[in-house]
């Protein structure tokens, strides 16, 4: 069987975690199987929950423009979450929960085995590159990790709460899509 479904369906009957009693939705993952570059965000939030697909809310809508604005199709990219049950009132991930979790991202990222993957935030770059990540010095920063290299940008959701940002954003995204064409 395909490895993402067999996985894909290991994740939806997992029930060790509480957060699967109140979802809606698994929300695994979406994309591009033989994609080079993964984005990687916090948790499902109300809309993710409701469709079952990662970043399709207002955060999501913003994060397809930076897409776009840097000439990167969304179906080409893979993208998923630490959490894949949306966590009550979108609060942050418990480390219990994430420590749970984690498994099935892991194994995402060993079938896909991308040349780049993206922190989308600050809980995804403390969980995925260092505990004591600092988002607003260093997004945008690159760290090679054996196989692949690794950056974080700003969550598209803290965008939407301060548009100021997104002149970072924009440069960081910039930045990805230069090292993704350095690596082809
Ligand atoms: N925020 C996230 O971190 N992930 C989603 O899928 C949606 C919003």
């Amino acid at each position: 069987m395909d490895k993402f479904k067999e996985l894909r369906e290991r994740c939806e009957s997992y029930t060790d975690c509480p957060l699967h009693a109140t979802r809606t939705n698994c929300v695994f993952g979406k994309g591009n199987p033989a994609a080079d570059l993964m984005f990687i965000g916090e948790a499902p939030g109300e809309q993710e929950d409701l469709t079952g697909e990662p970043f399709v809310g207002r955060a999501g809508q913003l994060l397809d423009r930076f897409l776009y604005a840097v000439d990167i199709r969304r179906e080409d990219v893979y993208i998923a979450n630490i959490l894949k049950c949306r966590p009550p009132n979108n609060r942050d991930p418990l480390p219990a929960e994430e420590d749970a979790c984690i498994k099935y991202l892991r194994e995402q990222v060993r079938i896909l085995q991308p040349k780049i993957i993206v922190c989308l935030g600050r809980i995804s770059a403390m969980k995925l590159i260092r505990p004591d990540y600092k988002i607003t010095k260093e997004h945008g920063q690159w760290v090679e990790r054996g196989s692949f290299f690794m950056t974080a940008v700003y969550h598209p959701a803290a965008l939407l709460r301060n548009p100021r940002l997104k002149e970072d954003m924009l440069r960081d995204m910039k930045s990805i899509k230069e090292k993704l064409s350095s690596l082809k």
